[in-house]
């Protein structure tokens, strides 16, 4: 059977979870990489068998081999509307990280040259892929939850900026918002039947910064660590869809808290969940108000099932025999979502979507 042939774009923390999910499709071949970083991209190479042939320090130079059948986007957010558009022109189907692109505008210009070239564009909407994420599904598309009118979200960090590029707008966009805020929001958007955004209140806080020269305990840092920041250390907001949907958010890199948290809670009609950090239900049953708790063999978010699955998704489209479960036009919601919150922050009004 002919293998698919894949180029990587970006060799850095992220592209070794894309490579995890790869190698356990038999077929399949990593082809190719490339990174601004050539050492980077060379290590890499050697890691995953890839012939030093076929690797570069920039994308136009690795697009032009024709073999190439899909890329995995694995850049800084600032090059994946650029990286992806190039791809797809030549001829290439694409799997981006999230989120889509810098802003909005840039993942507008994303989909059309989707549409233009006809080719696959999936956003890394990697959460979805989750076990947990699945069951909450079934459960919701069931009716079990009646109307979902409130969806609470938290992704809060003690002292977790990663400083580098994560931290340099020009490069990622904005803060917690869109880096981590991206995951949950597109869960509690996905879960909750896609609805359209109407109108967006956020706040962003830049009171803390990124708090270097902690001492005591160490922390994720980006690969090329730098302490430079001009992005929000924390922010929240209030998102209104238009069937009813109020969603509440809530994300920080650094804050005064006890610990790190992460939580998804859905609250409908006949009944509420909670995704994030555990599954569990609660209805009324008869009199009785009463808590389900299914039993999964993997609970909350395990970094080999998401991208397991995602990288497999993937593979299957590009065959075509599945149809892709994140279209670019998610992608494009949830940056609309993202850019609301942002703008409605910087005017100190509610931004009201037409
Ligand atoms: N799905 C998830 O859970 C998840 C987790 C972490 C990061 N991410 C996303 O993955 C992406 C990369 O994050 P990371 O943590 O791997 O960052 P990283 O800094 O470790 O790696 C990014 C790499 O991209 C390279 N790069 C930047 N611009 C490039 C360009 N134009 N051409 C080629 N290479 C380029 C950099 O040199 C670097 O080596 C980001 O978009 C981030 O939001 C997703």
């Amino acid at each position: 059977m002919k293998k698919i042939k894949i180029g990587i774009i970006g060799a850095g923390s992220i592209s070794a979870f894309h490579v995890l999910g790869y190698n356990k499709i038999d077929d399949v071949e990593l082809y190719a990489v490339c990174d601004l970083n050539l050492e980077r991209a060379k290590a890499f190479a050697e890691r995953n068998g890839i012939d030093p042939a076929r690797v570069f320090d920039n994308a136009d130079d690795m697009l032009k081999l024709d073999e190439i059948d899909a890329v995995s986007v694995c850049t800084w957010n600032n090059a994946h509307a650029d990286c992806s558009i190039k791809a797809m022109r030549a001829g290439k189907d694409v799997l981006c990280e999230k989120p889509l692109a810098l802003n909005y505008e840039q993942a507008l210009e994303m989909k059309r040259v989707k549409d233009e070239t006809g080719r696959l564009l999936m956003v890394g909407f990697v959460r979805r892929f989750a076990s947990n994420t699945a069951a909450v599904k079934e459960r919701v598309d069931a009716g079990e939850l009646g109307h979902i009118h409130y969806a609470k979200l938290s992704y809060v960090r003690r002292w977790g900026c990663p400083g580098g590029w994560f931290s340099d707008k020009s490069k990622s966009g904005g803060g917690p918002i869109i880096d981590l805020g991206v995951h949950v929001l597109d869960l509690a958007w996905y879960l909750s039947g896609k609805p359209k955004l109407k109108s967006v209140f956020g706040v962003t806080f830049n009171e803390l910064g990124n708090m270097p020269g902690i001492k005591g305990i160490s922390k994720y840092k980006a690969a090329d660590y730098s302490e430079f920041n001009d992005v929000e250390d924390g922010g929240t907001a209030m998102l209104k869809f238009d069937n009813d949907l109020t969603v509440l958010l809530e994300a920080s890199w650094t804050r005064h808290i006890k610990e790190d948290r992460s939580s998804l809670e859905l609250f409908g009609s006949e009944g509420g969940l909670m995704l994030d950090p555990i599954y569990e239900v609660f209805k009324r049953d008869g009199d009785y108000l009463t808590n389900i708790k299914p039993l999964l063999d993997i609970e909350g978010v395990d970094m080999d099932e998401i991208f397991t699955g995602e990288m497999q998704h993937f593979i299957d489209c590009v065959k075509g025999e599945k149809e892709c479960i994140c279209p670019v036009e998610d992608g494009l919601a949830v940056m609309q979502m993202l850019d609301s919150i942002y703008k409605s922050a910087k005017s100190g009004h509610e931004v009201v979507l037409r």
